[in-house]
């Protein structure tokens, strides 16, 4: 039976760390060809730019090839051809079907027409599930470990479909979690509900002060303006949190700040080069992340 990855716990805590593993052994040796002779479609009916470009190389790197579009005004959806229809066909003449859409559930959708396997590289605000394992890997790569953490999410928790993955992928080990947002963009009830019933703790606040001395990752999140309603309640909100250099003192010494990007004024440029700032690096492991995820779910790692 097809394996598809639309939620992150569409993955066992096992899968996630063999995933990890592979990312890890693909980061040393990137160069492979295993997969020759197969065709993966990268559909992305919303844009992208790490997301679409990683999974791209990532096919390449493993000997594959690609075929899709990069937004859909060239395809037949203008002349009104549903979602379930246009997985139907590219289904016959692919392996594995890569998809981003800005509606949530559209992936699950898409799973249930496709005769091949289905990966959701963002669903509207709901999931990404491949931007949660290289999130993983990045944070197991910098703290040595996915146990005894506290992790601070901050921004914009409501639209954001990254921390609604990785709340759920980091409910499965020994981490402490603090969601930081404004009244207006907290985490919504659907998630913590989802840590209420496995026992979870975790903690909300507004203030940005309460847990940046004490964590061990600030995973930063932007404003997302094309999710809001008005542009007026974009503006409102749009700056509630600048991260500035001098805002880093004190914080422990091998604290990492993380952004799925891409960011727009929520980490100042003077961030970057403190040692603290490790949202590029994260980002370069996407490659290595996917390159393990398409190879697990054609079954050849
Ligand atoms: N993190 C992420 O999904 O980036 P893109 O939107 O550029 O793919």
């Amino acid at each position: 039976m097809k394996k598809n990855l639309i939620s992150i716990n569409d993955f066992s805590k096992e899968e996630i760390l063999h995933i990890l593993d592979v990312a890890q052994e693909f980061e040393a040796a990137r160069e492979q060809d295993f997969l020759r002779g197969k065709v993966v479609a990268c559909l992305f009916f919303e844009p992208s730019t790490r997301t679409r470009l990683s999974f791209e190389a990532a096919v390449n790197r493993l000997g594959a090839r690609v075929i899709g579009f990069p937004d859909d005004r060239n395809t037949s959806v203008t002349k009104g051809e549903t979602l379930e229809d246009t997985i139907r066909i590219i289904s016959n003449y692919v392996d594995m079907i890569v998809m981003r859409h800005p509606m949530g559930g559209a992936a699950s959708l898409a799973a249930e027409y496709a005769s091949v396997p289905v990966v959701n590289a963002g669903d509207g605000a709901k999931e990404h599930p491949t931007q949660t394992l290289l999130d993983l890997y990045a944070i197991r790569k910098t703290q040595g470990s996915l146990d005894g953490l506290k992790v601070n999410m901050v921004g914009d928790l409501k639209y954001s479909r990254t921390t609604h993955s990785l709340l759920q992928a980091l409910s499965l080990f020994d981490t402490r979690m603090v969601f930081t947002a404004p009244e207006e963009l907290r985490t919504p009830k659907e998630y913590l509900e989802i840590l209420d019933a496995k026992g979870i703790p975790y903690e909300e606040t507004s203030s940005l002060e309460d847990h940046l001395q004490d964590c061990d990752i600030l995973y930063m999140t932007r404003v997302q303006q094309e999710r809001f309603p008005s542009v007026e309640q974009y503006r409102a909100l749009k700056d509630s949190y600048i991260l500035s250099a001098g805002m880093l003192k004190g914080v422990k010494p091998g604290m990492k700040i993380l952004h799925p990007l891409p960011r727009v004024n929520e980490i100042s440029t003077d961030v970057d080069s403190t040692p603290h700032a490790y949202y590029f690096q994260q980002a370069g492991g996407g490659m290595y992340v996917r390159m393990a995820v398409i190879a697990y779910l054609l079954g050849y790692r």
